[in-house]
């Protein structure tokens, strides 16, 4: 038996590869550091399906516009009592009431789903009216519209394209195991992506970046790191954005958005104090971290920088998990697929360690 799977193959898969050793992540060939900047999301949710939906236009845009102006009819179904709740929940309720199917029109409605409905929640918790979509906009520049109710600009839509192309895929991370284990029953494409969306909402998975917006602002300033952190890891707390089960260096992905941050803040002219004070707590933490556990590389992951990344596009702490899901969605759909071609239904075996028999009184 193998702890949390660790190191168990569970699927064999041309969508990507995460070198754990090498810090290395390669999505359909190309490594996520020449994909991330340089591509826009609608592309790479293209590369994902390539061979997976025979009818998938070679341009995506137009119709997961379309999708998305789609998704937006479902959003009359949310009232102000769902909109208060957890915008993961949400979103997870709305989500709930789409069709299952297996075509690209479920696939593409599915992903302008998290697209459509995280602003939707987001405004309407605010007691501010959804705003529709714009299917001429590209897939990121209409989120950022759809959430604050104006245009963003293109420095800002680069930014969200590189986030959401930097997440699309990562091998067999929980989610995308919980999307494919659902998939193979044969229970559609929505019910596999319900399944990655509820994988992905916990703190160890998707639900990080937010508690390390939370861990900065409670630092405040480069000298408290230290005794900050050191007093969490006493409280036997794990510092967020911190350490992964499959990389023993630094997670390519940190890298990719450090420097997508970095863009932004060239273009906007914003940001370097708060970027140098997360470089001085990441120091820190890093330097803390090898003493707490000499034994364990802890390195930078992910979602370290996707804090930086969204709180500076004016995202609250309160979406990123949502917007996780805007990226990963099209690789959960792209493994669900995956496994409908070719994976038998995914079974494993316990072993039993409960009471010997005994007669039923
Ligand atoms: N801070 C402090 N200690 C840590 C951390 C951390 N961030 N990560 C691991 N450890 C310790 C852990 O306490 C354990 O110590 P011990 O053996 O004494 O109990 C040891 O390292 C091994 O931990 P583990 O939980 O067995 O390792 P794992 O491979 O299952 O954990 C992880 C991976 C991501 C759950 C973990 O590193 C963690 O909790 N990190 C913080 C949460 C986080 O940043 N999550 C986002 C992950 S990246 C996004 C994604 O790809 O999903």
């Amino acid at each position: 038996m193998s702890d949390g799977l660790e190191g168990v193959i569970a699927a064999r898969t041309v969508l990507s590869d995460v070198d754990g050793a090498k810090g290395r992540l390669v999505i359909r060939g190309y490594a996520v550091e020449d994909l991330s900047g340089r591509t826009r999301y609608e592309e790479a949710a293209h590369l994902l399906f390539d061979g997976f939906f025979e009818d998938a236009p070679s341009d995506l845009a137009p119709a997961l516009g379309q999708a998305r102006v789609q998704a937006f009819r479902e959003v009359a179904a949310l009232d102000e009592g769902l909109a208060r709740r957890d915008p993961v929940e949400a979103m997870r309720a709305l989500l709930a009431r789409l069709l299952d199917g297996d075509d690209l029109a479920t696939a593409l409605l599915l992903i302008a789903a998290p697209a459509v409905f995280t602003p939707a929640v987001l405004r309407m918790a605010k007691g501010e009216t959804p705003v529709a979509p714009d299917p001429a906009l590209s897939h990121a520049a209409d989120i950022l519209r759809m959430t604050r109710g104006a245009p963003a600009t293109n420095a800002e839509a680069a930014a969200l394209d590189a986030y959401l192309v930097t997440v699309c895929d990562h091998g067999l991370n929980a989610s995308t195991f919980a999307a494919r284990v659902v998939a193979s029953t044969r229970a559609g494409l929505t019910s596999a992506v319900l399944a990655g969306l509820s994988a992905l909402k916990g703190p160890l998975h998707g639900g990080a970046p937010g508690p390390v917006i939370e861990m900065l602002d409670a630092i405040g300033a480069p000298e408290n790191a230290r005794p900050w952190l050191e007093k969490a890891l006493a409280r036997g707390d794990r510092l967020m954005g911190f350490g992964h089960r499959i990389y023993r260096v630094r997670d390519p992905r940190a890298d990719a958005l450090k420097a997508a941050v970095r863009r932004l803040a060239a273009a906007s002219g914003g940001l370097p104090g708060r970027l140098a004070f997360a470089e001085a707590v990441e120091q820190a933490a890093l330097q803390i971290l090898r003493e707490h556990k000499p034994d364990r590389p802890l390195d930078t992951n992910v979602e370290f920088y996707t804090a930086l990344l969204l709180e500076a596009l004016g995202l609250p702490p309160s979406s990123f998990t949502c917007v996780f899901a805007m990226g990963r969605v099209s690789g959960w759909i792209a493994h669900a697929r995956e496994q409908l071609a070719g994976g038998r239904l995914i079974r494993p075996q316990s072993v039993y360690v409960g009471p010997e028999a005994r007669a039923a009184a």
